[in-house]
């Protein structure tokens, strides 16, 4: 079968990363990816980045298509912002648990039963949860937003109950939580992580704010995975326990050869669980037909795609800031 025929046919022989640079070049293509991506795929990105970042990243660049490798509710977020541009994702099935967890016809319901509160909703929903709300945050920007709302202001959010529950214990907030969990974070045993720690009592524990608080009680540090990747490099511990995708390990050890990270254990303490099996759909070979035939493709309805940026905006404008602050910087610089 021709090597050019793609799914279906075969890619033996085809030098993946040359083609995917030809391509890039060809269609003047931006490659950004997310922190729980395969180490190939970050490595050959334009640029690696946490949820906010890619989403000031998508508004900024000047290239003509964005090769999204993340997940489709981030990829819809870099068409919304920049609509002018082909915005494409290896894999349409690349969903999030949490955008399952929230339909839009059980969100907008819930709004209209508690019309006295405002939405602040997680990025990781879909473009018509972000339509019916007033405010969209970031793992890494939920903290500063949430503290420029008045303090009596009423306040839903969703769809991540762990994330909501965090925010609520650390600011003294009344959030009103939708139920929705990260089948990824909800994975992490406390059993096995306590047993782990036992092994290795000097090292910290690091953790994404999408772990129930049985997890992030025993943690030195919560944060976005750009924040876990700064708390890695500024601790002056030599070995560190991550409590997120371990994906992100491959960035701390490229950046911190000597230091030791250890990817906190699943319920039977050895398992594949922590892997997100979403961000896992995009291979090389999908990536490298995307930019070839300029599909999947997202594309988003006008008048959703104006409602939803209301928010984003709103987000942007909040958390303040620019491309690239609090990770470790691109991959290669864009255009390269
Ligand atoms: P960050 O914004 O911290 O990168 O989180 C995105 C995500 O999906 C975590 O599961
Ligand atoms: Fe969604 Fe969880 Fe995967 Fe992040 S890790 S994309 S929250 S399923």
């Amino acid at each position: 079968m021709d090597a050019r025929n793609g799914i279906g046919g075969t890619l033996t022989g085809l030098d993946l990363r040359a083609e995917i640079d030809r391509l890039r070049k060809e269609r003047n293509a931006v490659i950004l990816a997310h922190y729980y991506q395969r180490p190939e795929i970050q490595d050959l990105a334009d640029f690696v980045g946490d949820s906010l970042d890619l989403s000031r990243k998508a508004q900024a660049t000047d290239a003509d298509v964005i090769a999204f490798c993340g997940v489709r509710f981030m990829a819809e977020t870099a068409k919304i912002l920049s609509p002018q541009k082909t915005v494409i994702l290896p894999d349409m099935d690349a969903g999030c648990s949490l955008e399952d967890s929230c339909p839009p016809e059980d969100f907008a319901a819930f709004r209209a039963a508690h019309p006295d509160h405002i939405a602040l909703t997680y990025i990781n929903c879909s473009a018509a949860v972000k339509g019916l709300s007033d405010v969209i945050v970031t793992s890494s920007s939920a903290e500063k937003i949430l503290s420029q709302l008045p303090a009596d202001q009423k306040i839903i959010f969703g769809p991540d109950r762990n994330l909501g529950g965090y925010l609520a214990r650390k600011t003294g907030r009344d959030l009103l939580l939708w139920p929705g969990v990260c089948i990824v974070h909800e994975a992490f045993s406390e059993t096995e992580l306590l047993k782990l720690k036992a092994q290795y009592p000097d090292a910290p524990i690091a953790a994404h704010p999408e772990c129930p608080a049985v997890i992030l009680d025993h943690a030195d540090y919560v944060g976005s995975t750009s924040g876990i990747l700064d708390y890695a490099r500024t601790t002056p511990a030599q070995t560190l326990i991550v409590a997120t995708e371990p994906h992100i390990i491959h960035q701390m050890e490229k950046a911190m050869p000597d230091k030791h990270f250890i990817g906190a254990p699943g319920a039977d303490g050895n398992c594949n669980c922590n892997i997100c099996p979403y961000m896992a759909l995009n291979t090389m070979e999908k990536l490298y037909i995307a930019l070839r035939d300029l599909t999947p493709r997202i594309e988003i309805d006008e008048d959703l795609r104006l409602r939803a940026k209301k928010s984003l905006d709103a987000m942007l404008a909040m958390a303040g800031g620019t491309v690239g602050q609090g990770d470790l910087g691109p991959a290669r610089v864009t255009g390269d």
